[in-house]
């Protein structure tokens, strides 16, 4: 049975009538302190949302946050399920359905990765170009939901191009060094072997992490904008001495916490300043 995102959706607006969130945030690993930054409205636990899947894993706190971070009227979700946790693809399909159905245009992904160059190391940021998703898996095989998007859609620039440019220019402005590279999502739970990672660098990926694409996947089904930012918590499996364990990705996390949470925060600052812009354009322009 596919879960249903109108009940989701409806049970959270009750807790906040009237306000629209305009930007969804997902806060990966080890990053949900950002949360703590929101002037907060409501916050919601997952468990207690209809159909909601949640998340079983240490540093996934289990929340949508509602309220304003940067001016912006977001909805944040203070952690994620993966597909390793044993859930059916399709579930997955909810919480980005529920963000949309709640009105947001934008979806912000982070995640916790690890590096395929040595010159991004642990605390590195990485803002993601495009994607490899190894797993085979997608949230949106089996019947086509009409309602949310076409059976068949195009991924080309499906991490946006305007806000990868916006994304760009504040980290320049903050003096933060911003990456930009292709994200490959391994299924896990465990880490990669070191021989795959040397197998998966011809396919020429960046950074590998275990979540992200399925939200990627019904974002851009639902024609949501995304932008996407790795936080790099290590090398990848074989490429340095630390064994990697995931109290070390959450470890350094922190690293790069404090960056991402200003380009984050400005981000939104910027993007509130050209949404406005826009509607004052289109109101110029006649159309509504
Ligand atoms: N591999 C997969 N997922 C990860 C890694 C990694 O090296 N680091 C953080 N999440």
């Amino acid at each position: 049975m596919t879960l249903d995102p109108h009940k989701a959706a409806d049970f959270v607006q009750k807790a906040v009538p009237g306000f629209a969130p305009r930007v969804g945030i997902v806060l990966g690993s080890g990053l949900g302190d950002l949360a703590e930054k929101i002037e907060t409205i409501a916050s919601i636990e997952y468990d207690t949302i209809p159909d909601f899947p949640a998340s079983s894993v240490e540093g996934h706190a289990g929340r949508v946050v509602l309220g304003r971070l940067g001016g912006m009227p977001v909805a944040c979700m203070q952690g994620r399920v993966h597909y390793y946790e044993g859930v059916n693809p399709q579930d997955l399909a909810l919480p980005v359905r529920m963000l949309k159905l709640l009105g947001i245009e934008i979806l912000l992904i982070t995640n916790a990765a690890g590096s395929f160059k040595k010159k991004m190391g642990p605390g590195s940021l990485m803002m993601i170009s495009d994607h490899i998703n190894l797993t085979g898996l997608n949230p949106l095989v089996g019947a086509n939901e009409d309602e949310f998007g076409p059976r068949f859609f195009s991924m080309e620039d499906a991490y946006d191009p305007t806000l990868r440019k916006h994304l760009a220019a504040v980290a320049k402005e903050l003096g933060i060094t911003l990456h930009e590279g292709v994200y490959l999502h391994y299924l896990g739970p465990n880490f990669e072997t070191p021989a795959e990672i040397r197998a998966f660098k011809a396919l020429g990926p960046d950074a590998v992490g275990m979540s992200t694409t399925p939200e990627v996947l019904v974002a851009r089904h639902c024609g949501l904008r995304i932008a996407a930012i790795s936080n790099i918590t290590n090398l990848a499996a074989g490429m340095s001495k630390t064994q990697l364990s995931h109290e070390q990705t959450l470890e350094c996390a922190k690293i790069a916490a404090a960056d991402l949470e200003s380009l984050v925060i400005v981000f939104l600052e910027t993007l509130k300043r050209e949404l406005l812009k826009a509607h004052i354009r289109s109101t110029e322009n006649g159309v509504h």
